[in-house]
């Protein structure tokens, strides 16, 4: 077999189909995003990134570069091992402390990002508790479908948000079975918002775990920025919650919290915790700071509700379409991949706006999008040149837009 051969061929097939992913190559302008330098061939610009997942700019936070600072001038770079040999540092602890209180959990175990948390807890999980049956959301996200299908275990996925698809389903299951649903709160495609309660009210019914992915949420809403289960004052009903510190919180890395018999027994039993090299402490140190910032700090989160209903009733004003959903995030509705990839590269090239254009498989053909994420440090001037870009986009490329009553 001509080894590069074939993978030139399949690459060539993924541009075919228009789905073949291309970088922009950017550098953050610390202190001034979501202004940032963009790198093309040798030439660079300035641009401003609208679609960031750094929802409230804590990147840049300086209590966050602090305490990344000071640990890395205390502890070096890297946490030198795995956290069973030699990689477990003080600045991991803090932060398992930090994350377990946010959750008002017993427990928290931290992983290197959100995804191997997902992977490792929920794969350990399903794995090792005998004939469990695991109930998962059909709109979760990869990370969590790709622990579930590590597990082996026996798995039903239930319409998205669907309580009768997810009651039916859980009441066809063997009543002694053990039982785990997996979902997310807000979903970060079309930023609509799980009906939390009345899943746990199912678990308790039919005797099942629940496991909620929060990574779209911790941070940014309850007034503690627990997430969504925070500001409904569910945290006790869950049993595991699942976040990022590579979104709101600015920095990376994943987590669950939950009981402390269950982080115990994923800590001791997840090959995605177990045989990986540790976080760098400056990195647990600086999550921590910005966990801690933001339980006590309601301003970020105040301030970015404040532009994302601005954008919105902008948009609103000419009439562009998005989908209308409880959170922060903004789908801009294209409907066409061709489009969606023209408006992105002209907004980019022509306005020095950054945002990625959002089509299949990542989400389904004729919905493809400009996924729009305001934030804090979105000033007023953004807004205006955004939507006075988008206005002009709109009508070269000839897309539909919305009567107002529509809307
Ligand atoms: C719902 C959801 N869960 C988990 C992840 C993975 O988190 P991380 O980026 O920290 O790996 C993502 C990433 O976008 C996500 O959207």
């Amino acid at each position: 077999m001509s080894y590069e051969a074939y993978f030139q061929e399949r690459l060539a097939r993924l541009k075919d189909e228009g789905n073949y992913r291309v970088f922009t190559d950017l550098m953050r302008q610390r202190g001034a995003f979501p202004k940032a330098t963009r790198f093309k061939e040798s030439e660079t610009g300035d641009v401003t990134v609208w679609c960031s997942n750094d929802y409230l700019g804590m990147g840049q936070h300086p209590a966050v570069l602090a305490a990344m600072h000071d640990a890395l001038d205390t502890c070096g770079a890297g946490a030198g091992g795995t956290r069973n040999i030699s990689g477990t540092t003080h600045h991991h602890v803090l932060l398992e402390q930090e994350l377990a209180d946010l959750h008002g959990k017993e427990a928290a175990l931290l992983f290197t990002s959100g995804y191997v948390s997902n992977w490792a807890a929920l794969g350990t999980l399903a794995s090792e508790i005998p004939g469990c049956i695991v109930f998962s959301d059909s709109l979760n996200h990869a990370s969590m479908i790709e622990g579930i299908r590590h597990s082996r275990a026996q798995k039903v996925i239930w319409k998205h948000n669907d309580l009768a698809d997810l009651e039916m389903k859980l009441a066809a299951a063997p009543a002694d079975a053990p039982k785990l649903i997996a979902f997310e709160s807000v979903y970060s495609m079309d930023g609509d918002i799980a009906p939390i309660a009345e899943i746990c009210d199912l678990a308790d019914r039919y005797g099942a775990m629940t496991y909620l992915d929060e990574v779209h949420a911790v941070g940014m809403y309850g007034p503690r920025g627990g997430g969504i289960a925070e500001q409904e004052g569910l945290m006790h009903r869950l049993t595991v919650i699942e976040g990022t510190l590579g979104k709101a919180f600015g920095v990376v890395g994943g987590y669950i919290a939950a009981s402390a018999a269950l982080c115990d027994f994923v800590r001791s039993f997840a090959s995605g915790f177990i045989f990986t090299t540790a976080l760098p402490p400056a990195v647990a140190a600086g999550a921590a700071a910005s966990v801690r910032h933001l339980k006590a700090s309601a301003s970020e989160r105040r301030l970015q509700h404040q532009r994302v209903a601005e954008l919105r009733a902008r948009l609103d004003e000419i009439g562009i379409p998005h989908i209308k959903n409880p959170s922060h995030i903004i789908p801009v509705m294209v409907g066409d991949p061709v489009k969606c990839k023209y408006i992105s590269d002209l907004l980019l090239d022509r306005f020095g706006i950054y945002i990625q254009p959002i089509n299949y498989p990542t989400v389904p053909k004729g919905t493809e999008r400009l996924r729009i994420t305001p934030s804090p440090v979105h000033s007023a001037e953004d807004i205006d040149r955004l939507v006075s870009a988008l206005a002009e986009l709109w009508s070269a490329c000839q897309l539909a837009r919305r009567p107002m009553a529509a809307q």
